[in-house]
């Protein structure tokens, strides 16, 4: 089992450069199902979420091979249409766009309900309302979604809830389907314009990713493609809470600062520089911040895979902040650890209510989510003393050598492997 253990209190410095992005690399990758020649994705992040992708690839037939650590060359020809089974996909909400990806390829599609953060309810009714507008029936049976087409055709799509994963999966479907598609209120995210831009590298026609209607001219084939990730909004924004909590001066490289707008905004009202060049942001702490009100949004709002982080930024701002979370349930399941530390928070329904405390204080604490992780990394790395973060797979899933970019910062961060406590009791029973 291991665990993150964190002596907080120094003040970092130095440049750290941002891996690609998990969210566009979870759908990019999928997608290579669609072409009909090799293709190669670069700048690779290595985490746990794109290895588990490149094993269902593997298993399914198609062809994966690592040039170097941050590219890989997957041909897609022999894959074969193979069930994806809960085992793989309760690890990651991504595994639902095999369903865009195989039902486009082999038009059916046979894939074990989605699993991934648990944030509360993440129903899929949006991307099976796509599937069969494009002339898809489906069944949900023994937890395994399936999907049949005779043929897909082009459609109008207006969905009712602004989702990522359902415009990325209508895209994918709808990209060698017959005719036009067009999708309305669709999801802006830059991880969807990355997806459709590397389809269209491949011969795609889709115009419009980025904005709320996306227009897709269904292609009978794709070609292979070489194609490099964008750089990853979120663990930029992370390091950017990480340089604002400990008062430090972090040069961020490999960024899109555009994507990273919203969060600057929010980092700059509380009272934290940030400078903007063409692919790096600096962020230079300030001593005192003030609270602010953060309301998550879809892109260009403010992300809620940010929230957690930047809540643990105003836990030591002066006065009240207040976050309200518009997009899931339940994503508050970390408030718990950061009043371990000695936050002052409250929570009532999709609103926290922050009292800014002077210092917390390091504490055992429990990563509940991935970015639920990363707000108790930023948390622990401003507190006074020792902080271990426990469940530290979750970071695992979206972070690439999270330990050692802050280490190389000058922050006293150790991963360390204990025994799981119950497993020794168990065998420790056994024994006797
Ligand atoms: C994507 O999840 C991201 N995951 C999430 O990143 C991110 O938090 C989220 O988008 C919002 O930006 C990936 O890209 C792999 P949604 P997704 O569909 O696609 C509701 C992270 O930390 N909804 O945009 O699952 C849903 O319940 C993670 O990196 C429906 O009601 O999110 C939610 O309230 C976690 N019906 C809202 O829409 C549907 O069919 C937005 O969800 C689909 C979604």
């Amino acid at each position: 089992m291991e665990k993150y253990v964190i002596r907080g209190g120094k003040k970092l410095s130095g440049e750290v450069v941002i891996s690609g992005a998990k969210n566009a690399v979870v759908a990019i990758l999928p997608a290579t199902i669609l072409s009909d020649e090799p293709c190669i994705v670069e700048n690779l992040p290595n985490i746990s979420d794109v290895t588990i992708i490149l094993q269902i690839l593997s298993e399914m037939g198609a062809k994966v091979r690592m040039i170097n650590k941050t590219t890989v060359e997957i041909d897609p020809r022999t894959l074969q249409n193979v069930p994806v089974p809960y085992e793989k996909a309760k690890l990651m909400r991504a595994s639902s766009y095999f369903l865009g990806t195989l039902l486009g390829r082999f038009h059916e599609a046979h894939v074990s309900m989605p699993g991934g953060c648990n944030l509360g309810d993440r129903p899929i009714d949006q991307h099976l309302k796509c599937f069969a507008a494009l002339g898809a029936t489906y069944n949900i049976d023994g937890g395994m979604v399936n999907l049949t087409a005779d043929t897909l055709i082009g459609n109008q799509i207006f969905f009712d809830k602004n989702s990522v994963g359902a415009t990325i999966n209508g895209i994918m479907a709808a990209t060698k389907a017959d005719g036009l598609t067009i999708i309305e209120n669709a999801a802006k995210e830059p991880h969807v314009v990355d997806l459709a831009n590397f389809l269209n590298s491949m011969g795609a026609d889709i115009i419009g990713a980025g904005t709320d209607v996306i227009k897709i001219r269904g292609v009978k084939s794709l070609h292979g493609t070489t194609y490099s990730v964008i750089p990853d909004q979120i663990e930029a924004g992370t390091f950017m809470t990480v340089a604002a909590a400990t008062r430090s001066n972090i040069l961020i490289r490999n960024v899109i600062p555009k994507h990273l707008e919203p969060i600057t905004r929010k980092l700059v009202k509380i009272g934290v520089q940030v400078e903007q060049y063409d692919d790096a942001v600096r962020v230079i702490g300030g001593e005192d911040y003030t609270g602010t009100t953060v309301k998550t949004q879809p892109h260009p709002g403010f992300p809620t895979d940010m929230q957690p982080q930047m809540a643990a930024v105003l836990t030591c701002s002066k006065g009240a902040s207040m976050v309200t979370e518009s997009i899931f349930d339940n994503r508050f399941r970390y408030v718990d650890e950061l009043r371990r530390m000695g936050a002052n928070i409250s929570v009532e329904g999709r609103v926290a209510v922050i009292e800014g405390v002077e210092r917390l204080k390091g504490a055992p604490v429990k990563a509940t989510d991935l970015r639920a992780g990363a707000a108790l990394i930023v948390a622990a790395l401003s507190a006074e003393g020792v902080t271990e973060i426990y469940d530290i797979f979750h970071v695992e899933r979206g972070y690439e050598n999270m330990e050692e970019k802050l280490r190389a910062l000058g922050a006293d961060i150790r991963k360390v492997d204990e025994p799981d406590p119950v497993a020794a009791e168990h065998t420790a029973r056994k024994a006797i």
